[in-house]
């Protein structure tokens, strides 16, 4: 298994995430990466049943999705890297409902100690708003504490299509990942 993995949380094919992504993968070739629209994620429904003693946080959707060996996978990491881009202040649903389900692994370990890093690289389409990436930020932060990592954010405002990553974002987004 490789130290860093990269993880694109962008429910849209060849969009401006897709090429965050995968500018990063090509110059990273020592990072394994994962697309979340490419793998089978049932969103949480909030049974509790994770939260019982009896279950000891299994998850009623355990076997039946790809969440597990996800969340498995990113557990063991020196290094993650997510891109993901914002629809309606937030992480997109996909990613949002794949986030939920770190529910059940909360339940099993809520005392959790960041020791390692992890970053985002989050694309939004307005050029303002002082706030676009707060609620992205924060999330990411709750949910990567479960697995150990602590997340810094670089938020790209003014990108709605490939097209928009000129030169100097690009290297924006390669600064920020090669910096750790
Ligand atoms: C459903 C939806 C909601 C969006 N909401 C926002 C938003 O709240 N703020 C913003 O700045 N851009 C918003 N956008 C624009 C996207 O953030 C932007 O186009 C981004 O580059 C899309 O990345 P993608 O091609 O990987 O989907 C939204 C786009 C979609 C499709």
């Amino acid at each position: 298994m490789k130290k860093t993995l990269l993880v694109n949380a962008s429910p849209h094919l060849k969009g401006s995430t897709d090429r965050a992504f995968n500018l990063v993968l090509e110059k990273w070739e020592k990072a394994e990466y994962i697309v979340l629209r490419d793998r089978k994620i049932i969103p949480c429904i909030g049974c509790q049943t994770c939260a019982k003693a009896e279950s000891r946080g299994r998850c009623i959707f355990e076997d039946k999705d790809e969440v597990k060996a996800i969340f498995d996978s990113l557990a063991q990491r020196e290094k993650l890297v997510f891109f993901s881009p914002i629809y309606f202040y937030h992480l997109p649903s996909l990613f949002k409902g794949f986030i939920d389900r770190a529910q059940s692994f909360y339940m099993l370990n809520p005392a959790f100690l960041p020791v390692k890093k992890a970053k985002a690289v989050l694309l939004a389409g307005r050029p303002k708003g002082e706030k676009l990436f707060e609620g992205a930020r924060l999330t990411l932060k709750y949910f990567l504490q479960i697995f150990g990592y602590e997340v810094e954010v670089l938020g790209l405002r003014g990108v709605d299509g490939p097209e928009d990553l000129d030169a100097h974002k690009e290297q924006e987004i390669l600064d920020f990942v090669q910096s750790w």
